[in-house]
């Protein structure tokens, strides 16, 4: 059974555990452990204590790269040389641990909100401390929060977020120096998919706002036809939009994907128009929830079947193409390098804090030479200059 942290967290509290908390990540550990986890409590286990320790404070990055990983064991041929910060998917990685502080690369835990819970300041507390405690135990910098609820407007939700992010924030801060409290938003501050939150203060709190900049096509609310998952306008006006609520830009990061959207077309009439069957989403009438997501690695291999090649599409800023499968035609909308170090340049003209990649894993890191071009291509696109961006003023 794969326990993940988060659901380890519900479980804790379904069972109202009164356990001290070192006992509950005992626990924790022998969940979570499996072939990477078991160590024994306040025990390195990092070849050497110095990786033990979170980074210090004093280490900042101009830019901040944020690597999302998602387990296994890709991490060891990750362009460490780039990433500022790797953000642990649902298991904790000892592994991964150990490498990120040896390249002096800070690792975050990711957690879940649950804000129905929150409306009072104790249940804030217990979230926080047993959550800083799983931090602490575990030797890592800074926990990265996922919200992916709905959230209306003005409501005692709205207002509990937003404090429990304020408290987290002073809590961590307080006891690991150097930590980092990274939220996730959606691609534009608009209440996407219902996502209200009051990101001017959320802002003010946090150290870092990732800006989805992708999934962008859920709410299709005009012609249902395939999409580009994070056309270049949208993820410029969305992080503008952001910077029009007051937060400083250096404390947002732009989320790109390395995966792109694989749909089925209900009728396809030309590369480009491919119109899909409407599945509704959150009261929008069509959604790209009707496609596949598909890692970058897979596309490179199915890029070659296609009977049309890359297409660019010069509106999106993205590539496509189209292939025809057991009698249906699939058009894949996805981001290269070149769409990338197109958005990449946003980071310099909107003075942002960084970019962040989903997943460090969807790359193909086999030895073969076509995928390793492939993956390298991808890794420099994130710094189009041509230039290391961890630069760090210690
Ligand atoms: C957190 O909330 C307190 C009290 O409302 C406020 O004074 C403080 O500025 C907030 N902290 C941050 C970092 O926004
Ligand atoms: C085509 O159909 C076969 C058999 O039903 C299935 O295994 C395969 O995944 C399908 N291919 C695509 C691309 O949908
Ligand atoms: C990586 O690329 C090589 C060459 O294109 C291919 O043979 C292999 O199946 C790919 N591996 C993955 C995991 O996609």
């Amino acid at each position: 059974m794969r326990w993940s942290l988060a659901l380890a967290q519900v479980v804790a509290e379904r069972m109202r555990w009164s356990l001290a908390l070192a006992q509950v990540v005992a626990v924790l550990v022998m969940w979570i452990g499996g072939a990477s986890g078991v160590f024994p409590i306040n025990v390195c286990p990092c070849s050497k204590r110095s990786l033990c320790q979170p980074l210090p404070a004093k280490l900042q990055f101009q830019v901040q790269v944020l690597v999302f990983d998602h387990g296994g064991t890709d991490y060891q041929h990750y362009d460490w040389s780039k990433i500022t910060a790797v953000v642990l998917g649902d298991r904790f990685s000892k592994e991964i641990l150990c490498a990120a502080h040896e390249h002096n690369a800070r690792v975050i835990m990711r957690g879940t909100t649950m804000p129905q819970g929150f409306v009072n300041h104790h249940r804030r507390q217990i979230w926080i401390n047993r959550n800083l405690g799983f931090v602490k135990t575990l030797h890592m910098d800074g926990i990265y929060l996922e919200m992916r609820d709905i959230i209306k407007s003005g409501t005692m939700d709205q207002e509990s977020l937003t404090l429990l992010i304020n408290e987290t924030a002073k809590a961590f801060h307080s006891e690991i120096g150097g930590s980092q409290i990274i939220i996730d938003v959606p691609w534009s501050p608009h209440c996407r998919d219902d996502r209200c939150y009051d990101y001017a203060a959320i802002g003010s709190s946090c150290d870092f706002l990732v800006v989805m900049s992708f999934d962008m096509q859920s709410q299709m609310w005009d012609e249902c036809f395939a999409k580009a998952n994070a056309p270049y306008d949208h993820t410029y006006t969305g992080l503008s939009a952001y910077i029009n609520l007051g937060i400083d830009s250096g404390k947002l990061v732009m989320g790109v994907p390395w995966y792109g959207y694989d749909y089925p077309c209900k009728h396809f009439f030309e590369p480009g128009r491919c119109k899909l069957e409407p599945v509704p989403f959150r009261g929008a009438p069509c959604s790209s929830e009707v496609a596949k997501k598909i890692p970058y690695k897979d596309i490179m291999q199915e890029l070659p079947k296609s009977f049309t090649g890359r297409y660019w599409d010069d509106n999106y800023k993205s590539p496509f193409f189209v292939y025809k499968a057991n009698n249906t035609y699939h058009e894949v909308w996805y981001d290269d390098p070149e769409s990338i170090s197109l958005k990449s340049t946003i980071m310099k003209k909107l003075k942002l804090g960084g970019i962040g990649v989903w997943f460090g894993t969807d790359l193909n890191y086999s030895f073969n030479p076509t995928a390793a071009m492939q993956t390298e291509d991808m890794w420099n696109a994130l710094c189009p200059i041509r230039k290391k961006w961890r630069v760090g003023t210690i």
